[in-house]
């Protein structure tokens, strides 16, 4: 129970790898808010955290900024001011630039980036002390064809997180977790091309991650094995990256 009496607040935790950060923190003790943009889904989710701990579903979208600042309001009424600021919310869109239209590539920088900084704006506004972690992605280090918007996102998810970690120490640290492929709706075996397939499974451990993968570096960045952390980007990728 190494985050008794910390408060967590999770976007995008309806599945995925936010389900899981969002269970494994409660398993550590923490109260934890999360949002969902409407999903059937929530709901079991919060009767999976309802278990464990203290817990409360908000429907938000994160690249909505009124939006954003009702769910803060909602989490901070319901359980107190978040410490631990999990960004993990993100859409993923792929094809080549020339199809790209205008609006796909506005929509994947206004959930994935634009959403990052609104939620660390109101969590900074509110809170003291804390922690932030965003989920960055290998794809915003190593780059990817016909993935040019959720790449610069990416990229931009931890060019933002050097900046916090810097503007915020040294009362909130900030630190981002860069998962290469994770066995989930966004990325699944089952959905991809041979070749996708075949790019995706090159790396030293030749296998997908699991969202508890990821989970259990956020518990660790959370705790106190995090005291001395802010500004890095964890690679939890099967060494797809190597820096
Ligand atoms: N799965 C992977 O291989 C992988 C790899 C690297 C990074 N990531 C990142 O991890 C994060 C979680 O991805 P996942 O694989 O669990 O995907 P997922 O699609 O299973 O889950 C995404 C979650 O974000 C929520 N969401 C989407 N748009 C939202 C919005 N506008 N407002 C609030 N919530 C919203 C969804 O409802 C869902 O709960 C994303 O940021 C993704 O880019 C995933």
């Amino acid at each position: 129970m190494t985050l008794q009496g910390k408060i967590a607040l999770v976007t995008g935790a309806s599945r995925g790898i936010g389900r899981a950060i969002a269970l494994a923190l409660a398993d550590e003790g923490a109260r934890v808010a999360f949002c969902h943009p409407g999903d059937d889904q929530a709901e079991q989710v919060l009767t999976e955290l309802a278990q464990r701990t203290e817990a409360c579903a908000i429907r938000a979208d994160v690249s909505d900024e009124a939006q954003v600042i009702g769910m803060y309001d909602t989490a901070c009424k319901e359980l107190g001011i978040p410490d631990i600021l999990i960004n993990n919310a993100g859409i993923l869109r792929e094809g080549p630039i020339v199809d790209t239209a205008t609006e796909d590539f506005d929509r994947v920088i206004a959930v994935n980036l634009r959403g990052g900084f609104l939620c660390s704006r109101e969590f900074v506004r509110r809170a003291d002390a804390g922690r932030i972690i965003n989920i960055a992605s290998d794809l915003g280090l190593l780059g990817r064809e016909n993935m040019v918007a959720y790449a610069a996102s990416k990229g931009g998810v931890i060019a933002m997180t050097r900046s916090l970690s810097r503007e915020l120490a040294p009362d909130i640290l900030v630190n981002a977790i860069a998962p290469g492929s994770i066995e989930t709706d966004m990325t699944s075996p089952d959905s991809m091309s041979p070749e996708q397939l075949a790019k995706d499974m090159d790396t030293p451990l030749a296998r997908f991650g699991q969202p508890e993968d990821i989970a259990a570096m956020a518990v660790f960045l959370c705790g106190t094995g995090g005291n001395f952390i802010t500004g890095q980007c964890f690679g939890v990728n099967g060494g797809s990256v190597m820096t």
